[in-house]
C-alpha cells in the first residue's frame, strides 16, 4: 500500500452539474479492440517466450486410490519434458483453504497431493512437452490403474453424507446475519391453521458455465518471481492464494488478466490447476501453458450443483401470506461445505409474519461446486416463484395481484427497511409492455392453431453488494486521464463505466480517458462477483477524481489566485477549463500548473457502508469481503425486477418454445444503459436456457458427467430466442452509495426460469417442478 487516501472531506462535483457522460448509452471503450481481435485474453498470452505445453490427464473414477502410474510409454513420446503426478508433487503444493474457510480456493481437494481420488475428472497428471500435441499424446499414454470404491453421485445415492449447513448459532442481535437460517414467528403453527396452503417439492439441475474461453493458465518464472496469465475474476485473490500454495511471498507473484472470455463465477476462485502449472514451469525452467479441454473444464473448475426444495406457503383468502417455509438441499463435494443458501433472499421477498427456513448440504463424490450467475437466487427463486404461482391458482387470484398484496418495503425477518424497492412498479411496467391484461387465467385457454399459448410471470431480486476498493487516477495538464485499478473486464463493460465516471467527474471527453485494469500491479479492486464491480469501482474512481478536482479548486480559490473568494463548490471543472459562476474562466493547464506544477495523481480508497474498517488490508490480501443484500444490520438492499414469459407448446408434440420474454428492472442509477441492457438481456436469455435447455447429466453409478461438451450440453441458439424486451425503471437510491448504483449483472436471469415454467403450466395445465422443462415431462399428462 503506497499512498493513503486524503483525510479531508471530498468536494464532489455539484450533483446536478451538466453530466453528459454518466447515464448516456455509450459504446464500449474497448469495442474496437474486441471486434478487431486486438483484445488479449488470458488464453492469448504465451508468457513472452515460447512456452512449453501442458496437458492434463484426469481421473476415470470418482472415488478410490491410484494404485499404479506407468510412465514408460508417455516418456517415450518425443518432446516430453516433465510429468507431474502425486509421486513428485505431494506437499510441494499446499492445498489452500476454500472461500468459506477464509481462503481463496474453490475446492480443498488437492489433486496431486496423494494417491486419493475424490471425484471423476480429478487431475491425475500434468504432462509437459515441447508441443501441445506431444503433451496430449503422452498424457493419453500414461497407464494409470485405480482401486475403485463405489461413489455417491447425487441425491438419493447410497453412501451419502448429509451435513447440516448454516451450522453456526443464530447470530446475536446487531451482528451480521450471515450463516443463519432466517426465521420469524411460528411458521409451522400458522401453516397448519391457514385456509389456503401449498406444500410442494421443486428441483433444479446441475449446470456448468462453459465460458467460451477455455480454462487456460500460463506461468513464467523470472528468478524467484512468478507471472501468471490466467483469466480471472479475482486477481488479488489468485496472487495471494497462489503465493500461499507455493510457499512464497505474495509480492513475488503477479497475475495478469486483461480481458476475460466469459466467467459467470467460474473464474472467481483459484483452482488447483494454477499452482500445478507454476510448479511445472519451475521444474522445466521455461514458461508453461496449459489449455484444459472443454470436457476437463467440467471437473477442474466449479459449477452450479443440483438443488432440491420443499416450499410451504399459506395464505388467507385475501392472498396475504400467513406462513412461508423454505427448505433447501444442496449438493457439495465430500470435503467441502460450499453452499448457496438462497433462503437469505427467498424468505425476504414478501411480507409474511411467520417464516422458517433450513438448508442442508448433501456431500457427494463430486468436484466442489461454486459460484454461477446469481448462485443463490436462481435455484431458490425458481422454487419460491413456482410455489407463488401455485398459490395464485389455488386462490383464483392473478399472479401479479398476489405479488401486490404481499409487497413490502420492510423485510419480514428483522423488520429492516429496504433502501429502495420497486418490485411492483417493475411488475406494472412489464405487465403493460407484455399485454398481461389480455391473459385468460384458465390453462389451455389461449391458442393459436395447434399451439397452446401460456403466459407466466415471476419476481427477480438480487442483493446490492459492495466491497472496499482502491484506484489511482492521473490527470494531465492537457486534460488526459489515466485510471488504474485491478478490476476485471469480464464482458460486463466495466472499463466503459470507469471511463464514464472519470470523464464525468473531471469534465473531459470520454476519448481522453485511458482505463487500465486486469493486472495485480494495479491498486486492488474486489472480486468481480456478486454484481458489485460497477458500484465498488465507480465510487472509488469518483473519489479519486474528487480529490484531483479539490486540489485544483483549492489552489484556484487561494488568496491572490484568480478565483480568490469564489465558493469552491461553485467552480465548474469541464471542457478543459475552470468556470466561475460569474463566467470567468481559466484553462485547466494553468490551474494545474498552480496546483501541482504538472500532472496530478490521486490514489483513493473506499470502504462502503457495512464493510469493516480494516477491509483495505483484506482487499490487498485478495480477501475483500462484500457487504450488502440481507447481510447488514441496519438496512437491506436489493435490486428488483419482474419477469414475464410467453411460451408456445405444440398441442400434439409438446414442443416448447419461449416465444417472448419481457423484463422490467429497477437497479438504481444506470451508469451505461447500453451495456446494462446487454447484461440484463444476456441474463434473460440465460433464464430461458435454465428453464428449457440446460442440465448436466450425471451417471448415477460412476458419478461422471455424460454431456461434458458443447454439442450435448444444451444451450439456446438464435432460433430459440425470439423476442426479448428489457425495460429499465428509473430508480434513485441515495443510500446504497454516493453514485446510487445497484449491481445488475446477475439480476436478469433470476426468476425467469419460474416465469417460463409458470407459462408452461398456463399453456398446458402441467406443472413442471423439476427443471429443465422438456417434452417428456409434458407428454406424461
Ligand atoms: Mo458471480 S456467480 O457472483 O461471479
Amino acid at each position: 500500500m503506497s499512498v493513503t487516501a486524503p483525510s479531508e472531506p471530498m468536494l464532489l462535483a455539484p450533483k446536478d452539474a451538466a453530466k453528459p457522460a454518466i447515464g448516456a448509452a455509450t459504446s464500449r471503450v474497448d469495442a474496437r479492440l474486441k471486434v478487431t481481435g486486438g483484445a488479449r485474453y488470458g488464453s492469448d498470452i504465451d508468457g513472452g517466450r515460447q512456452p512449453a505445453h501442458g496437458y492434463l490427464r484426469t481421473s476415470a473414477i470418482a472415488r478410490g486410490r491410484i494404485t499404479r502410474i506407468d510412465e514408460t510409454a508417455a516418456r517415450r513420446v518425443p518432446g516430453v519434458l516433465e510429468i507431474l503426478t502425486f509421486r513428485n508433487v505431494g506437499d510441494r503444493i499446499k492445498p489452500g483453504k476454500t472461500f468459506s474457510g477464509q481462503g481463496y480456493m474453490g475446492s480443498s481437494i488437492a489433486p496431486l497431493a496423494s494417491d486419493r481420488i475424490q471425484h471423476a475428472g480429478q487431475i491425475v497428471a500434468l504432462v509437459v512437452a515441447d508441443s501441445f500435441e506431444a503433451a496430449r499424446d503422452a498424457a493419453q499414454r500414461l497407464d494409470v490403474s485405480y482401486a475403485e470404491e463405489r461413489p455417491s453421485a447425487t441425491f438419493d445415492s447410497p453412501g451419502l453424507k448429509e451435513g447440516l449447513t448454516n451450522p453456526k448459532p443464530k447470530s446475536k442481535e446487531g451482528e451480521d446475519s450471515e450463516d443463519e437460517n432466517p426465521k420469524v414467528g411460528d411458521a409451522a403453527g400458522a401453516f397448519a391453521a391457514a385456509p389456503v396452503r401449498i406444500d410442494q417439492h421443486y428441483e433444479t439441475p446441475t449446470q456448468h458455465h462453459n465460458p467460451i474461453e477455455l480454462f487456460t493458465t500460463t506461468c513464467a518464472w523470472n528468478g524467484d518471481e512468478l507471472t501468471v496469465w490466467e483469466s480471472s475474476q479475482n486477481m488479488y485473490g489468485f496472487k495471494n492464494g497462489l503465493a500461499e500454495q507455493l510457499g512464497i511471498p505474495a509480492d513475488k507473484v503477479r497475475t495478469v488478466s486483461p480481458f476475460v472470455g466469459g466467467a459467470f463465477g467460474s473464474r472467481g476462485s483459484l483452482t488447483q490447476r494454477t499452482a500445478i502449472v507454476a510448479l511445472a514451469a519451475k521444474r522445466v525452467g521455461r514458461p508453461v501453458r496449459l489449455e484444459a479441454t472443454r470436457s476437463q473444464g467440467f471437473t477442474i473448475a466449479t459449477y452450479r450443483a443440483e438443488t432440491r426444495h420443499r416450499v410451504r406457503l399459506a395464505a388467507g383468502h385475501d392472498g396475504k401470506l400467513q406462513a412461508l417455509i423454505h427448505e433447501g438441499w444442496e449438493i457439495s463435494s465430500r470435503p467441502d461445505d460450499y453452499k448457496v443458501a438462497g433462503t437469505d433472499a427467498s424468505t425476504r421477498l414478501y411480507a409474511c409474519p411467520n417464516v422458517d427456513s433450513n438448508v442442508t448440504i448433501v456431500h457427494t463424490d463430486r468436484n466442489t461446486p461454486g459460484f454461477m450467475r446469481s448462485p443463490p437466487e436462481t435455484p431458490y427463486l425458481f422454487a419460491l416463484e413456482s410455489a407463488m404461482d401455485e398459490l395464485a391458482v389455488a386462490l383464483k387470484m392473478d399472479p401479479v395481484e398476489l405479488r401486490r398484496v404481499n409487497d413490502t418495503q420492510v423485510e419480514p425477518i428483522k423488520g429492516l427497511p429496504y433502501t429502495s424497492r420497486a418490485l411492483m412498479p417493475c411488475f406494472d411496467a412489464a405487465a403493460a409492455a407484455f399485454g398481461w391484461a389480455k391473459r385468460t387465467p384458465e390453462p389451455g385457454s389461449m391458442r393459436d392453431g395447434d399451439w397452446l399459448i401460456g403466459w407466466g410471470c415471476a419476481s427477480s431480486m438480487y442483493p446490492t453488494q459492495m466491497g472496499a476498493a482502491s484506484a489511482r487516477v492521473t490527470l494531465s495538464p492537457q486534460g488526459r486521464i489515466v485510471v488504474q485499478t485491478a478490476t476485471h473486464e469480464i464482458g460486463q463493460g466495466v472499463m466503459t463505466v470507469i471511463a464514464l465516471t472519470a470523464a464525468d467527474q473531471l469534465g473531459v471527453p470520454l476519448d481522453q480517458v485511458t482505463v487500465e485494469v486486469g493486472d495485480s500491479r494495479l491498486p486492488p479492486s474486489p472480486v468481480a462477483g456478486g454484481s458489485n464491480s460497477t458500484a465498488s469501482v465507480c465510487n472509488v474512481v469518483a473519489k479519486a477524481c474528487a480529490d484531483i478536482r479539490e486540489r485544483i479548486v483549492r489552489a484556484a480559490v487561494a488568496p491572490s489566485a484568480p478565483f480568490a473568494g469564489v465558493a469552491p463548490a461553485s467552480l465548474v471543472l469541464a471542457d478543459g477549463k475552470l468556470t466561475a459562476p460569474d463566467g470567468r474562466t481559466e484553462p485547466l493547464a494553468q490551474a494545474m500548473a498552480r496546483a501541482a506544477g504538472g500532472a496530478i495523481e490521486a490514489y483513493a480508497e473506499n470502504i462502503p457502508h457495512g464493510v469493516k474498517p480494516d477491509a483495505l488490508q483484506g482487499l490487498y490480501k485478495g480477501q475483500g469481503k462484500l457487504a450488502g443484500g440481507a447481510k447488514m444490520k441496519d438496512r437491506i438492499q436489493f435490486a428488483f425486477g419482474a419477469q414475464f414469459a410467453e411460451v408456445r407448446v405444440h398441442r400434439l408434440t409438446r414442443e416448447v418454445r419461449a416465444s417472448r420474454v419481457v423484463g422490467a428492472y429497477a437497479a438504481g442509477r444506470i451508469m451505461n444503459p447500453k451495456t446494462a441492457k446487454s447484461q440484463l438481456m444476456g441474463g434473460q436469455v440465460w433464464g430461458i436456457s435454465a428453464a428449457l435447455h440446460e442440465a448436466t447429466e450425471i451417471d448415477r453409478r460412476s458419478a461422471r458427467y455424460y454431456n461434458d461438451d458443447l454439442a450435448e450440453y444444451l444451450i439456446p441458439v438464435n432460433a430459440d430466442i425470439t423476442r426479448v424486451e428489457t425495460i429499465f425503471l428509473p430508480e434513485q437510491d441515495e443510500k446504497v452509495n454516493d453514485l446510487g448504483i445497484k449491481g445488475l449483472g446477475e439480476l436478469g436471469n433470476v426468476g425467469l426460469n419460474a416465469a417460463v415454467a409458470n407459462a408452461v403450466w398456463h399453456a398446458t395445465g402441467v406443472r413442471v417442478r423439476e427443471l429443465p422443462v422438456r417434452i417428456e415431462k409434458l407428454l406424461v399428462a
